[in-house]
């Protein structure tokens, strides 16, 4: 059949140009060529309405398989010209991987501590952002006028409620709650009414602790924040215990390590006193444990509280705390 020859010859023809084409221009010029509208094969797709119907059937099919083809070979041609012409890619250059969220550094710290004492057996509670004076303050043994208080610089929201300070609160709550023996850590955010400068921000971590059991003594504090301090900063750190006041401790204590840059002989981290102060602690006040309906005279415990940027100021060398806030992927990805 002659029409069918000629088609396939069109088809021969075209796909060897096709093949030579060097320019995305030739190709559209071949695609105008053969299927534009005065086409070659437009041409014989036009002339089949003079065939008998069986034979136009057949050449039609033909004609509409080589158009089929052709479009598809001109597609591929392109995408290659595409490629070649695109910006040249060194294949001996190492990639750039994809990001993968990681942990953030404070979470980490934080997750390193309460990793430590729950080895020695502390549960994890946690508690609200948004307080009560009584659990912030009250409960814990500062009076309404109690001079203490102005250290805590307080954000009060709606419905006399407030930011917490510190993460003592979620002590005087589970006091209450539970019923000795207990051993509980209390990882969380906190808030002050700061100046936000290089050392201080509005928003901060803590993690506070406590024991409370039948004979618990200084001894046991002692021998607690000793075993902590020595899994967290290393095992040759020495602890100072300098007698301090909280509310709701009696006695209290501050607790410094060693430098554990200089061993103490004094340099810039510790500012030459060859101590860092890291912890706030002492034996839970008799009026905190009544409060929360616990007999003194049965019960004693210890408490600790420590805050979570200061540390990780001094182990990573940090010198601004809003780094940690600001969401800097450059500085975040320094701890993946
Ligand atoms: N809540 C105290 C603060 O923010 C820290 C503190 C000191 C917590 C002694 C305690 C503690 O549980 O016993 O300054």
């Amino acid at each position: 059949m002659a029409l069918v020859d000629d088609i396939r010859s069109i088809e021969q023809e075209a796909l060897e140009r096709i093949g030579q084409a060097g320019s995305l221009e030739s190709l559209r010029d071949l695609s105008v060529q053969y299927l534009g509208k005065k086409g070659k094969l437009t041409a014989v797709l036009k002339s089949l309405g003079a065939l008998p119907i069986d034979e136009r059937k057949l050449v039609g099919a033909e004609a509409n398989r080589v158009r089929v083809a052709l479009e598809q070979r001109l597609e591929a041609a392109e995408a290659l010209l595409a490629v070649a012409a695109g910006p040249s890619v060194d294949p001996t250059l190492p990639g750039t991987g994809p990001y993968i969220g990681a942990v953030h550094i404070i979470n980490q710290v934080m997750g390193e501590i309460c990793g430590i004492f729950h080895g020695m057996g502390f549960e994890i509670a946690h508690g609200p952002h948004i307080e009560t004076d009584h659990y912030n303050f009250e409960a814990l043994n500062f009076a309404p006028d109690h001079p203490a208080r102005d250290e805590h610089d307080t954000f009060f929201v709606e419905g006399g409620r407030l930011l917490r300070t510190h993460t003592t609160p979620v002590q005087a709550r589970e006091l209450e709650k539970r019923t000795p023996p207990m051993k509980i850590l209390m990882p969380g955010r906190t808030f002050r009414h700061e100046d936000v400068s290089t050392r201080s921000h509005i928003s901060f971590h803590q993690v506070d602790g406590f024991l409370v059991d039948k004979g618990v003594s200084v001894a046991d504090l002692k021998g607690t924040l000793n075993a902590f301090c020595k899994a967290f900063f290393g095992e040759d750190v020495k602890l100072r215990f300098r007698p301090s006041y909280f509310p709701f401790t009696e006695p209290s204590a501050e607790v410094d390590v060693s430098c554990f840059l200089c061993h103490g002989k004094g340099c810039q981290l510790c500012k030459y006193a060859g101590w860092l102060e890291i912890l706030g602690s002492g034996m839970i006040h008799p009026n905190v444990l009544r409060m929360a309906g616990h007999d003194p005279d049965v019960y004693s415990g210890f408490a600790f509280g420590m805050g979570v940027e200061r540390p990780a100021i001094l182990k990573y060398r940090i010198n601004d705390i809003r780094l940690f806030f600001n969401n800097n992927l450059r500085f975040l990805r320094q701890f993946v």
